[in-house]
């Protein structure tokens, strides 16, 4: 029988990312309601999985309240409302599944953790790239030993030039406090994914980085505050609004217009915060940081962000006593080399851009039916750790790169969440 749920947030990943699933899997997904503020997501939401006028909500709290026939609810919806979402969804005894970052604040994510605890309700946190096949595999011959103890990883996150500019410098992830930092909202995914191939809980952790080029003193001269008054440089200028959103970006320019045409894009894009130069934003997120981290025992990592780079991957390399693994996620192949018998195994993974989301779907919707009976790969106990190194990161990047003790950084604001609730 198929699990009920209710959709907070119709946005990009909720209704056109997630929701998809539902209808090419009815047995195991239904949408019961949704709730969202923006009538024409709504109603285009609710027309496409059959959702009648009562149970279309603009107020969330309603939703949950009023829809108690529903199992779980999944909460696609901006990074500083996830908090207040999810305490009253698991309050309200739900199943949560919840978009990455889990809050931008690291007591929320604590108290969310607890609270689930606490409810014995799944909070499952869409680190939808732990079940890729390219992750997945690569963490299984790590757990399978196939290059012996690992000693250090080195992963690189390409941002993309043009992406960068999407979502980080005109977008709604370019000012941390009205979103998060970049080490948050964008590569929490790196941060999950380095502490799990590795296995081990961090020690010690230091960042560098800053915002270096998306600032007004770049602008080329006589560049005008939108690509559309004229700009006299859009031929020339790799971030000229209409590059990105005509070409591959063209799936993003969901976030500003409904209309997918060309037609459509160039009338929406001079009224939004999309068709801005990007020297004239209000964007104060880093364009590029390096963190570095200490495990317990003694094994390292390096993470690199970048937005100058031509195209958005990660590439890894991850060293073992016995061998070394060295991927390229854009070629969806990584090269296993085996130290004792020389050998180079190439190995290719399919994934047709869907698996991922696909994998970690099935397997909500299976717990949600068993009653929630084994932990989930991506549990909020299991993906807490990522959020730790990046709130730490960005802690020690403001100062300067200090080094900052990470089990003591997490001890102390779990001190200070016991203190606020027995208060
Ligand atoms: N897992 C990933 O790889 C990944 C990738 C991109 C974004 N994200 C995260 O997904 C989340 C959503 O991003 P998006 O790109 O879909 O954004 P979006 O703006 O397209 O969607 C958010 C939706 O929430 C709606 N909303 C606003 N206030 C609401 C309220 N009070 N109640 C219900 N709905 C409300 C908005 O109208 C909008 O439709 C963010 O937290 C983002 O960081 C995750």
């Amino acid at each position: 029988m198929s699990i009920k749920a209710i959709l907070v947030g119709a946005g990009v990943r909720g209704a056109t990312v997630y929701a998809p699933y539902a209808l090419k899997y009815p047995d195991e997904l239904t949408f019961v309601a949704v709730a969202e503020p923006d009538d024409e997501r709504r109603t285009s939401f609710a027309k496409k999985h059959h959702i009648p006028v009562e149970r279309q909500y603009k107020d969330w709290k309603e939703a949950l309240t009023e829809s108690r026939d529903a199992d779980a609810v999944m909460i696609c919806t901006h990074d500083r409302m996830h908090y207040e979402q999810t305490m009253n969804a698991l309050e309200l005894d739900y199943h949560v599944l919840l978009e990455k970052p889990i809050s931008p604040f690291p007591m929320e994510c604590l108290a969310m953790e607890r609270k689930a605890t606490e409810k014995g309700r799944l909070l499952t946190i869409c680190h939808v790239l732990r079940y890729t096949p390219f992750w997945s595999t690569i963490n299984r011959l790590i757990r399978r030993g196939d290059i012996g103890n690992i000693v250090s990883i080195q992963l690189t996150e390409h941002i993309g030039f043009a992406h960068m500019a999407h979502s980080y410098v005109r977008g709604h992830w370019n000012r941390s406090e009205e979103s998060s930092p970049l080490i948050l909202s964008k590569s929490c995914h790196d941060l999950d994914l380095i502490a799990w191939l590795m296995g081990q809980d961090c020690k010690r952790i230091s960042s560098f980085g800053s915002l270096t080029h998306f600032r007004p003193e770049h602008a080329p001269a006589g560049a005008p505050k939108r690509c559309s008054d004229g700009c006299p440089h859009l031929e020339s200028c790799c971030y000229a609004d209409f590059r990105y959103y005509l070409g591959e970006g063209r799936r993003h320019a969901a976030h500003f217009t409904e209309d997918l045409s060309d037609e459509g894009i160039l009338r929406a894009l001079p009224h939004t915060p999309y068709g801005r130069c990007v020297y004239a934003c209000d964007n104060d997120v880093v364009d590029h940081q390096i963190v570095n981290m200490e495990f317990k025992n003694g094994a390292t990592a390096a993470f690199h962000l970048s937005a100058f780079t031509h195209d958005s991957t990660r590439r890894v390399h991850i060293m073992g006593t016995h061998g070394e693994i060295q991927g390229s996620l854009a070629d969806q192949t990584f090269n296993v080399f085996d130290f004792a018998s020389g050998s180079q195994n190439r190995v290719q993974v399919q994934d047709g851009g869907k698996e991922g989301t696909e994998s970690m779907l099935r397997e909500f919707c299976r717990q949600v039916k068993q009653h929630h009976t084994a932990p989930a790969l991506t549990s909020i106990e299991a993906s807490i750790q990522s959020h730790m190194l990046a709130f730490a990161a960005e802690e020690s990047r403001v100062q300067q790169g200090t080094v900052i003790d990470l089990p003591a950084f997490i001890e102390h604001r779990k001190h200070q969440l016991y203190v606020e609730a027995t208060r």
